[in-house]
């Protein structure tokens, strides 16, 4: 028997990635979810890529008492990691309480619960949203904070407070927060990938519906910022290497490798690409060519962001390896296997 880690939020796009991650390093895995921006389909596909079933558990974390009963039930887990989350920016604005509530006391619950059964180390999805638009580039973990921009972002934020206070409140508990920039990308089987519902939000996922044939052209946000091309600047990070950082955290928090007791580090790959670039480069790898068109900027959106990985590489041991180019490539694959194209 392996060592036993809980993934809340295991059937999602990154927590799907990161359950096949840890099976393949011989970890046991239960996971909460409740199928809310996932399906129970994708329990079956982690079995094809792994040809282990992970053990799942459908319900909504605010259930405090169901979650009380499923530590009861497992009591063997050691590490949990807590995706399960609400990740829709523009719609964060509109349903700012549905957010807090969701975002925060689930994050509140997980760590009450890992202090009355004893679990010692947690894994935090953070995100650079927690950074806003940095007065230096590329930005690093001391890279002060700015005020979030949204009420997704604020939850971030909050949350990052909510387990500094906590692990100095509470001797048996260990973080690592990781901060990712823009995952992207899908797993090379093409059985698991992101299934964003309704029109995306995200550039990649908009980029391959279009190519696709599904939208009929890609808005691109704005080509007047103060960038070579004119178009904002993301740090694109494949969701496989995002998922093995998860990994490495979880083997740092088990081995007490921790040089404090609450870490955080930044997951990117330390380099910028431009909205064009990205347009470029998936066209290259595909073949296919992105209808698009210029149109004004997007409200809330900063020019350039990408991670210092300095950390990540020394103290983790961690670094991205996918190229952009494979990444992309990787992302229509698996566009092209949801929609049957060959
Ligand atoms: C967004 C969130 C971030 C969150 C992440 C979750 C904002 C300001 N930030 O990141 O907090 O963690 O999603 O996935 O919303 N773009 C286009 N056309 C499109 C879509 C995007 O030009 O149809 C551009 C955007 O202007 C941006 C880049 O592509 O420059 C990336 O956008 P997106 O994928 O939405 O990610 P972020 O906005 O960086």
């Amino acid at each position: 028997m392996g060592r036993q880690v809980l993934v809340t939020g295991g059937t999602g796009y990154i927590g799907s990635h990161t359950v096949v991650e840890l099976q393949s390093k011989g970890f046991e895995v239960i996971i909460i979810d409740d199928l809310s921006n996932s399906s129970a389909e994708v329990v079956d596909q982690i079995e094809k890529i792994t040809g282990i079933r992970p053990l799942f558990e459908q319900f909504n974390l605010l259930d405090a008492k169901r979650l009380n009963t499923f530590f009861q039930k497992y009591n063997h887990i050691e590490a949990i990691i807590h995706f399960a989350a609400f990740k829709a920016v523009g719609e964060s604005v509109n349903k700012p309480l549905a957010y807090y509530q969701n975002n925060l006391i689930s994050l509140m619950y997980i760590l009450e619960c890992m202090s009355r059964y004893k679990i010692s180390n947690l894994v935090f999805s953070s995100s650079c949203t927690v950074y806003g638009q940095p007065d230096q580039l590329p930005v690093t973990e001391q890279t002060p904070k700015k005020e979030a921009e949204s009420p997704y972002g604020n939850t971030k934020a909050i949350s990052e407070e909510i387990l500094n206070d906590v692990v100095k409140a509470t001797p048996e508990i260990t973080a690592i927060a990781l901060r990712y920039f823009n995952p992207i990308g899908a797993h090379p089987s093409s059985l698991i990938g992101e299934l964003p519902q309704g029109v995306p939000n995200n550039l990649v996922p908009f980029i391959t519906q279009t190519a696709a044939g599904i939208r009929p052209q890609l808005s691109i946000f704005g080509d007047d910022y103060q960038t070579p091309d004119g178009s904002c600047i993301r740090d694109y990070i494949n969701v496989v290497d995002l998922a093995k950082a998860h990994v490495v955290a979880i083997n740092r928090l088990l081995d007490n490798k921790t040089k404090s007791r609450y870490e955080f580090f930044n997951i990117g790959t330390g380099k910028g690409a431009s909205v064009l670039e990205v347009v470029k480069t998936f066209e290259k790898a595909t073949g296919v060519k992105v209808n698009y068109t210029i149109v004004a900027r997007r409200p809330g959106d900063i020019e350039q962001i990408y991670a210092d990985t300095t950390n990540a590489n020394k103290i983790l041991g961690w670094k991205a390896e996918v190229s952009l180019h494979d990444t992309l490539l990787s992302a229509w694959n698996w566009e092209k296997k949801i929609r049957n194209i060959n």
